[in-house]
């Protein structure tokens, strides 16, 4: 190369590096023209998506708008309001510990479902208890045994927040003399058209424990319309329950556990604790029988937790095994039971199992 020529080759290097570095930069600002199209093309062609019109009609369907207005209608219905008021505030006033409320379920339960057994006609021996009665647990080990006609034989038949009896009938029998249930139930049967609560016939009269004070709403709609008598459990008699199951329930927690009493509130959900309306129910024959006998309580690993539902879990706001507990205490005949009065006789119970 020649000497002259030089400077000049330099320069065209410099000119061609230059550019070269300008095109790239371009490239990395800007992605290649032919990516650019590959991206953009398919997507101008697809047809806009489909509403499906069935799905559509579907979803404006609103489960539960019948219920809704019904409960609404219910509500609005302003002549129950002031009965509301004066029901609830008499209620709250007699909560209190009175263990004495055992020796009166004869009058505030028994008489008037006596009364209206007879067609109003006041009886003179409604002072007497009745001679036997069942009570009839909803556990799934009724599903092993034929106690239908053995549990129909009681003279009295309490059975539990509606557990239906159709086609159970060899199982657990199908006399029912009251329908015992906890105030949630009456809620859901204050959602349906008259109040219907009945799978076991409209003369049957119901006892229910008021669980949270705003079902005395249902309470007092469904009374209205309500052929047999629907009884509230007096609140002492509430509390007095409530305290033998919390007395089983520490005694249990402290043993089994061996933390101190202070723990169980904790353990037990404290303020939602509750007794279930199985032992309520055994409470409530045991003050208006002479004789009782239990039925579908109690728990086995081969048998459902209802015999009429396929629920799995136990409710943990109950504890089922100070029940037990009590009940045992019941069949064998400990005495004295927690919170009962010495001149209350507590009769032996017996267990079907
Ligand atoms: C709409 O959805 C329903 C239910 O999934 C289905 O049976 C039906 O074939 C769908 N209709 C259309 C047009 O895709
Ligand atoms: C419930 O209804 C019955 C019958 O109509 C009535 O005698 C009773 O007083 C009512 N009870 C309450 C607490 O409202």
């Amino acid at each position: 190369m020649k000497r002259s020529l030089r400077p000049l080759f330099l320069l065209l290097l410099i000119i061609i590096l230059f550019a070269a570095m300008l095109t790239s930069s371009d490239i990395l600002r800007h992605g290649t023209p032919s990516i650019d199209l590959e991206s953009r093309v398919p997507i101008r062609h697809l047809p806009p998506p489909q509403i499906n019109v069935t799905l559509l009609r579907h979803a404006a369907v609103e489960i539960g708008e019948e219920s809704i207005s019904h409960e609404i209608q219910n509500l609005l219905n302003f002549r129950h309001w002031l009965h509301f008021q004066n029901l609830l505030q008499n209620w709250f006033r007699k909560r209190r510990f009175q263990p004495g409320i055992m020796s009166e379920l004869t009058r505030s339960i028994k008489l008037p479902i006596d009364s209206h057994n007879n067609n109003n006609k006041l009886q003179t021996n409604s002072k007497n208890k009745y001679s036997s009665c069942a009570v009839v647990g909803n556990s799934g080990i009724l599903l092993n045994r034929d106690y239908g006609s053995e549990i129909d034989s009681h003279e009295f038949v309490i059975r539990l927040n509606n557990a239906r009896v159709d086609h159970f009938e060899t199982k657990v029998g199908k006399k029912t003399s009251i329908s015992f249930m906890n105030s949630n139930i009456l809620h859901l049967c204050a959602r349906r058209g008259g109040c219907f609560c009945h799978p076991y016939g409209d003369r049957v009269p119901i006892v229910t424990y008021i669980c949270q004070a705003m079902h005395f709403m249902d309470y007092t709609v469904c009374n209205a319309s309500h052929k047999a008598p629907l009884l509230v459990t007096d609140p002492r008699f509430d509390v007095l329950c409530a305290r033998i199951v919390k007395y089983y329930s520490l005694k249990r927690f402290v043993e089994e556990s061996g933390k101190g009493l202070e723990k169980w509130g904790e353990a037990h959900d404290g303020s939602l604790f509750h007794y279930s309306s199985g032992m309520q129910a055994v409470m409530l024959a045991l003050g208006i029988c002479d004789r009782v006998s239990m039925f579908g309580f109690g728990k086995s690993t081969s048998a459902k937790h209802h015999y009429h539902t396929n629920q799995k879990a136990e409710h943990q706001l109950h504890d089922y095994e100070a029940e037990y507990a009590f009940y045992r205490d019941l069949v064998d005949g400990k005495r004295p039971i927690p919170f009962l009065e010495d001149r209350f006789k507590v009769l032996p119970v017996v267990m079907y199992q």
